[in-house]
């Protein structure tokens, strides 16, 4: 392995790493005013977005969780990666060659992330080799009866696993990779002889991440049940690149469009995904040997956030069978938050969109998706269907099935339009049905909780001041001449002792020095959040918050002055008296200085 990476080229790479670029890969940012910009963080669960990015100071920084820090930082957090690997992919982005210092004697290959992902990628050429030779012709044909052509396979990297026990390992033990690397990636497993390949004689789809990176396969068994028992589909086992929670195939190619449109649609499988793409439904993505869960809507719903809230329609395309059905009961019982947003589009007759492309053609499947329904609607639909709506008997079975879902409907300004909708689909009065919810309902909205906001107009000021010197260092003259008790809070007189070290300001040194997550957070905090004032942040603003800081600054001196001369006799100590009182009338004038400079802006 090299060795550490030259300082000049890190600062290089962060120089030109803009890191509202870098973070638009990840989170959908819009324009926050005061040249920020935000969005929903992606390191923790919010609803409205706490996440602010400054791309002049290249700092982000989240209000809600408190992480923050520059690009490098970033991408390290949100990739798992180490410092070295960011630097690595962050240059990587911008066609940058990298030089290393030479010096750092090596102790042997070091695992990480960048070798794990070399070895999926040098295994997804492998088996996209493979497709190509003859052995691999059932291979071929299973995609072309699914429908799927040449280039619509290599547009997929679509591969073939040989039908031999370690093709593969071999393979990539020629190309330098270890056994425990190739164990780790999830590619072999120990069998009965030695290291044999995970997947044989099956068609492989690289599954990749966010950023394009393969990390793991899903490979769909080829040979009949009777010579290979194993399942249909072998997805990826975890590994420490692939967690299959956290995993949406097709995200890399779909995440912009989804980001664009405001709409994602979840199909159920890769040949789903291809499908869908190839028929010009581009926001398709589809879990990997899982179901839907909450980390995949975390992914989803930093795509789909617009300004301060989540916009855009989640679109399931459930089976038509009772699994579906059930998982859409489910929008009942769990928390609601985006159930007005998500959507099911099910074809009639049970196919997914992959056999509907075959059997009807491209056209089908955008329509498919055009025709979804709101998530309730499908669900108290399939309720009703289960009764026979033309008997007056089943009509009112049917009303007392729905009626309890309806009034669990949290958002209340929902529950009268589903009144309307379900005496039309019931053919009832709308007055029945409504007064059967009625009976049925619970009350129990859910109240917002309060936020609480602490505001010491003292601390407040304390704040804008090292608000001002982290981002405007050129106004904040005032500085220098600042109280040694000047801040009160301790963070903020820890943050002011470290600016004080420095000859000139610098935030990315103030980072690297601070001993505490607390204080780099605050730093970060500080650089990116807006200066508190209605009018424009004026050199006459700025010196009367300085002013104002001293005055309060001075008004602790003479107090605690004030206090010592009381305990001090001035009969029997007249010279210590007389140099303390000498001291109190001048902190007094300076104080009365400052207050004039303060009052002088308003
Ligand atoms: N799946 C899985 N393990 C299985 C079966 C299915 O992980 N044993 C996942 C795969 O991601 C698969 C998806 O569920 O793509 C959908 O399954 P299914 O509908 O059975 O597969 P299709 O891709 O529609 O079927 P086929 O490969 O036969 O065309
Ligand atoms: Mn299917």
């Amino acid at each position: 392995m090299a060795g550490r990476i030259k300082d000049e080229d890190v600062n290089y790479v962060r120089d030109h790493s803009p890191i509202d670029e870098v973070v638009g890969d990840y989170v959908q940012l819009k324009n926050a005013g005061g040249g920020q910009k935000k969005g929903l963080c992606p390191f923790h669960d919010e609803k409205s977005p706490s996440f602010h990015v400054t791309p002049s100071k290249g700092f982000y920084h989240c209000f809600g969780c408190q992480v923050g820090g520059d690009v490098i930082a970033f991408i390290m957090k949100l990739e798992h990666l180490t410092f070295m690997e960011t630097v690595e992919r962050l240059a990587d982005r911008i066609g940058y060659t990298l030089r290393y210092e030479s010096s750092g004697s090596s102790s042997g290959p070091v695992i990480n992330r960048s070798r794990l992902v070399a070895a999926n990628n040098a295994a997804a050429i492998f088996y996209q080799e493979q497709i190509q030779l003859p052995a691999a012709q059932h291979g071929r044909d299973f995609l072309t009866k699914r429908g799927f052509d040449r280039d619509a396979a290599k547009s997929f990297n679509v591969g073939y696993a040989p039908d031999e026990w370690d093709g593969l390992y071999k393979h990539l033990k020629g190309q330098g990779f270890s056994d425990e690397e190739l164990t780790l990636a999830g590619l072999i497993k120990e069998g009965s002889k030695g290291q044999i390949d995970r997947y044989r004689n099956r068609l492989i789809w690289p599954v990749k991440d966010i950023s394009g990176d393969v990390v793991g396969f899903g490979a769909r068994k080829l040979a009949s049940d009777e010579v290979d028992q194993g399942p249909k589909y072998l997805n990826s086992p975890e590994t420490p690149i692939y967690k299959k929670n956290q995993i949406l195939y097709g995200l890399d190619i779909a995440k912009k469009e989804i980001a664009k449109s405001r709409q994602v649609v979840i199909v159920e499988g890769y040949t789903d995904v291809m499908a869908a793409h190839l028929a010009g439904v581009t926001t398709a993505v589809a879990t990997c040997g899982t179901a839907f869960g909450d980390e995949h809507i975390r992914i989803i719903r930093r795509l789909l956030m617009d300004a301060d809230a989540f916009r855009g329609e989640v679109i399931f395309t459930f089976d038509g069978d009772a699994a579906g059905q059930k998982a859409a009961l489910r929008a009942f019982e769990d928390d609601q938050k985006f159930v007005a947003q998500t959507f099911v589009a099910v074809e009639p007759n049970g196919m997914d969109p992959c056999e509907l492309r075959q059997a009807h053609g491209d056209d089908a499947v955008r329509n498919l998706i055009a025709r979804r329904v709101p998530l309730f609607e499908f669900a108290i639909k399939s309720v009703i269907a289960s009764y026979d709506v033309k008997a007056a008997e089943g009509r009112v079975n049917a009303l007392n099935q729905v009626a309890p879902l309806i009034g669990k409907i949290r958002d209340a300004s929902l529950r009268p339009e589903y009144v309307r909708l379900l005496a039309g689909w019931l053919g009832m009065e709308v007055d029945v049905v409504s007064a059967a919810i009625k009976k049925n309902s619970k009350a129990g909205e859910n109240q917002a909780p309060v936020k609480i906001n602490l505001t010491d107009p003292i601390l407040v000021l304390e704040r804008e001041v090292l608000k001002v010197k982290l981002q405007l260092p050129a106004l904040a003259t005032g500085w220098v001449d600042l109280e040694e008790a000047a801040f009160s809070f301790p963070l903020y007189d820890q943050l002011r002792k470290l600016i004080d070290q420095q000859s000139e300001l610098n935030i990315q040194a103030l980072l690297d020095n601070s001993d505490s997550d607390e204080l780099k957070s605050l730093i970060t905090e500080l650089t990116v959040e807006p200066i508190r004032t209605d009018g424009e942040v004026s050199d006459r603003y700025i010196n009367s918050i300085f002013a104002r800081l001293r005055e309060v600054a001075l008004s602790r001196v003479i107090a605690e002055i004030k206090s010592t001369l009381q305990r001090i006799n001035p009969v029997e100590n007249d010279e210590q008296y007389q140099e303390i009182f000498a001291k109190l009338v001048d902190m007094e004038a300076a104080r009365r200085v400052q207050k004039e400079l303060a009052l002088g802006e308003s």
